[in-house]
């Protein structure tokens, strides 16, 4: 079976075609982030408009001259995202699926990240699940594609949304992930004594040990950067130092998680699932027995195969939509900022 896949959930188009939920035939995907860098963050307006011009051109690219017929099923994200963004890719999935008369797919975006190392491995169930992205930060415990709960997840920002910060606040641009990653390999966290305490922040208590909170991180960085005069070799070392930070806390929080619930299976997806030092850490805790899974780095960003991908599950589960009927939402239910789950 082949799912046509689309994404416009931030700022990233995309649509591909995705056969059996494995074989990825083909992944198009235009990029805005350098139409937002200039703003240092996505500007919703912009982003669905950037969808509209683009959505067409890449559908087109990703069907790469088969017929609109060839396609089996039609998957796309409809929440959490942006709503004037998710509306262009839903229009257009609607369309395509009505035009040709196959079933809707609606898929959540956390889930199609979660998905993405799946097209790549097969990976045996239960396992913990961290997806680590612009806008989301959570741990799932995973028992099948149809049975996951989430055990914990920010209590404020989300680390994709920490990265992007932080880089604003060392001048650096959006998005602020792989440039604090690139950097953050010619500084030292250990260099500035301002920025040496960062390690540990926002500590494990009895009864708390799955939640993230970054923007304490984020706060202590701005409060150090005022208080010294930066230059190009002191951002490298303050990049090096959030990141140590940021990365620290994802590990201990998975940890815990992973032998609370006596887990030794981990899949990391998401955005940041692309950054080199949290890869690395991570890939250490195969020393402990754990089997650890994530996707090649051009799938951990937003891409329409892991839509596809998790479409092609969720249609096996009965997930298509009520005809055409499927509706766009922002956030998913049970994530408040500021609140714990
Ligand atoms: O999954 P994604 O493409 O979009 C959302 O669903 O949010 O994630 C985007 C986030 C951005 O915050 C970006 O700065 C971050 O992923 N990111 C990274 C890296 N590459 C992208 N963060 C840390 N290190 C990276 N190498
Ligand atoms: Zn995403």
């Amino acid at each position: 079976m082949t799912v046509l896949g689309i994404e416009t959930s931030c700022d990233e188009t995309s649509a591909s075609l995705v056969q059996d939920g494995k074989t990825i035939l083909s992944n198009a995907v235009f990029s805005q982030a350098g139409i937002h860098g200039k703003y240092n963050g996505v500007v919703p307006e912009i982003a669905s408009r950037n969808h509209l011009e683009k959505i067409l051109p890449i559908l087109d690219e990703a069907l790469g001259g088969r017929p609109l017929s060839s396609v089996d099923a039609v998957a796309v994200t409809n929440g959490p995202g942006l709503i004037g963004s998710l509306l262009i890719g839903l229009s257009t999935a609607k369309a395509v699926a009505y035009s040709t008369n196959k079933p809707l797919v609606p898929v959540n975006h956390i889930h199609a990240h979660m998905y993405a190392p799946h097209l790549f491995h097969d990976i045996p169930f239960p396992y913990l699940g961290l997806v680590v992205s612009g806008g989301h930060t959570i741990l799932f415990n995973v028992r099948s594609f149809t049975d996951m709960t989430m055990i914990g997840s920010t209590i404020d920002d989300a680390v994709g949304e920490a990265y992007d910060k932080v880089a604003k606040l060392l001048g650096l641009g959006y998005p602020g992930g792989p440039v604090i990653d690139r950097l953050a390999k010619d500084g030292d966290p250990d260099a500035l004594p301002e920025f040496r305490d960062l390690t540990g922040i926002f500590p494990d208590k009895p009864g708390d040990r799955y939640h993230f909170s970054y923007s304490g991180l984020k706060t202590a960085i701005a409060y150090r950067v005022g208080k010294i005069a930066m230059n190009e070799q002191k951002v490298r070392h303050a990049a090096a130092a959030f990141q140590r930070a940021a990365v620290e806390m994802l590990v201990r929080k998975t940890g815990n998680a992973l032998s609370d619930l006596g887990l030794n299976t981990l899949v990391i997806s998401g955005g940041v699932a692309a950054n080199s030092l949290l890869r690395s850490e991570f890939e250490k805790m195969k020393n402990n027995g754990v089997a650890v899974y994530n996707a090649p780095i051009e799938y951990c960003g937003d891409n329409a195969a892991m839509v596809a991908g998790r479409g092609f599950i969720d249609l096996a589960n009965g997930g298509a939509a009520d005809g055409f009927r499927t509706e766009a939402y922002s956030r998913i239910p049970g994530i408040v900022k500021g609140k714990r789950i």
